[in-house]
């Protein structure tokens, strides 16, 4: 797919899915990564139009954006979380997800949990049928990083220790922790990984989302949106137009 079109898709999901969740008087978790910058363009719209909205930001870049477009900030736990949106690295038939990909999964798995409603925001070349392709994120504490490494390659990953694009150093999160980008192949069962891998002491949390997922829409390069069924409701489909 070309680059515009892909900034098209995401624009055009995310922009979607605000109008279809975000209320006037609302506090709301938003997301990181390049699909949400759209979403939040789309919520300081709201606000300048007067809406009461209050964010709860999932990342540093987050924070800076919604300063940008002047949406207030709440802080995580000061107040109900109504709908949360965020954007996906892979998502799957069953709405699991891999995500971490910006490296902002602690707090993007921190407001997913709090909300009440979860929206997932995706371009088509985000479903897989299976997850996996994208390596798997995990974040750890740096002490444990080696330990953690060598035990995640022991179940049959390649690891690889992020490092920051700019300078080569090892990449730090917003929570100072380091990431383990675990490459597994096709996963056959993301709950079970997902346990076995939060059992690993100084492991602090993965890229899988499972079980999270309220509601999902994807857009094409075109610009078309569609709400994904449910997966207890048989096969996803496109739908609707944006
Ligand atoms: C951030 O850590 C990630 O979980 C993102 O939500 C995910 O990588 C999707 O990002 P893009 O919208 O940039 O593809």
């Amino acid at each position: 797919m070309h680059g515009t079109d892909e900034d098209h898709a995401k624009r055009a999901v995310a922009r979607h899915a605000v109008d279809a969740y975000v209320t006037r008087d609302a506090c709301i978790g938003l997301g990181s990564g390049s699909t949400m910058r759209y979403a939040i363009e789309r919520v300081g719209e709201l606000v300048a139009d007067g809406a009461r909205i209050r964010a709860v930001a999932t990342s540093h870049e987050t924070e800076r954006l919604c300063h940008d477009a002047k949406i207030p900030l709440a802080v995580f736990g000061d107040e109900p979380i109504g709908i949360a949106i965020d954007g996906t690295d892979e998502i799957d038939p069953q709405w699991s997800l891999i995500k971490g990909g910006g490296g902002a999964l602690f707090r993007e798995k921190a407001v997913a949990l709090a909300a009440r409603i979860f929206v997932v925001i995706a371009t088509e070349r985000k479903c897989v049928e299976r997850l996996g392709a994208f390596p798997l994120p995990v974040e750890v504490v740096p002490y444990a990083t080696p330990f953690v490494a060598r035990e995640i390659e022991a179940l049959g990953a390649s690891v690889t220790l992020r490092r920051s694009g700019y300078d080569g150093r090892a990449y730090v999160s917003d929570n100072g922790n380091a990431i383990l980008d675990c490459a597994f192949g096709t996963i056959a069962s993301p709950p079970i990984l997902d346990r076995i891998l939060r059992e690993i002491h100084g492991v602090v949390s993965t890229g899988l989302f499972i079980g999270l997922t309220s509601a999902a829409f994807v857009s094409k390069p075109d610009g078309s949106v569609a709400a994904l069924s449910h997966p207890a409701h048989g096969a996803a489909t496109f739908s609707a137009r944006a």
